[in-house]
């Protein structure tokens, strides 16, 4: 196996959330287009990995490091270098889908803006809707949109917290080929799932996180079948 450059470093992190302990001493790592999938149970601290790797959440302790730097939270270099979509849209139900676009593109300094922001509405399947006040989307509409402001500043490394919930089929096959495009301009991408189908489609890693602990990482490269994967997870959830 090629040896990757790492993108993404966690190092013992901890988090405390009330009185109770979260997450405790993770370490994993992102190697450079590399996609890796963290699964596990309802409530073993997924989301709360994804929040503090990205900067929304401050560890309890460990470090997060990033192409070489300590990621604390509100990081600038953060924001610029991970694309994340979590359970929240981060978007104005009062602006259109293009205004959206504007909006983050200004924060972000995304050069070409107007151009960008209209071809990534084609992308999505919103072009169409680009002057619509958002309020009235449906669920799915207000996930592509919220997939286009994520791509919209070109970032290195893609953190999806169950990005494939709400969507429709055809939604599905869109960010499946939008995260196939990312995985072959070797960008580094993490996704939280319980979709066991999507995690086998577009993982090359696998990592079980229960009750706040990575209990086992696997490799599928391709190699695994995904009754395999299935039978994995059941054994090492199960089991202990
Ligand atoms: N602000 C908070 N204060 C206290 N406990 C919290 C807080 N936020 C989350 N938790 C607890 O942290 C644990 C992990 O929650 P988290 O949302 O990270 O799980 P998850 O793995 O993403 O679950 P799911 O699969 O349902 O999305 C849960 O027990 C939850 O109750
Ligand atoms: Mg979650």
């Amino acid at each position: 196996m090629k040896e990757l450059e790492t993108m993404l470093e966690l190092k013992n992190v901890t988090k405390v959330l009330g009185n109770k302990l979260i997450l405790r001493n993770i370490s994993l790592s992102l190697g450079e287009g590399e996609t890796l999938a963290v699964v596990g149970p309802n409530g073993a601290g997924k989301s709360t990995f994804f929040k503090c790797t990205v900067g929304l959440l401050q560890p309890s302790g460990g470090e997060i490091i990033l192409d070489g730097e300590i990621i604390k939270k509100k990081s600038v270099a953060v924001k610029k270098k991970i694309g994340f979509l979590g359970h929240e849209s981060f978007l104005y139900s009062n602006l259109t889908p293009f205004e959206n676009l504007k909006f983050y593109g200004k924060l972000y300094k995304v050069s070409d803006l107007e151009h960008k922001s209209m071809n990534l509405l084609k992308e999505v399947g919103l072009y169409l809707f680009r002057d619509v006040p958002i309020r009235s989307f449906s669920r799915g509409m207000i996930q592509r949109l919220a997939i286009a402001r994520v791509l919209l500043a070109e970032p290195n490394i893609l953190m999806l917290d169950e990005p494939h919930t709400g969507l429709d089929q055809e939604a599905v096959a869109l960010l499946n080929k939008i995260i196939k495009e990312k995985q072959k301009n070797g960008k580094s991408i993490l996704i939280i799932s319980h979709d066991f189908e999507q995690v086998h489609t577009l993982a090359d890693r696998v990592a079980i996180l229960k009750k706040g602990v990575i209990v086992d990482t696997i490799q599928l490269d391709g190699k695994m079948s995904l009754n395999e994967m299935k039978e994995w997870y059941d054994k090492v959830v199960m089991g202990g």
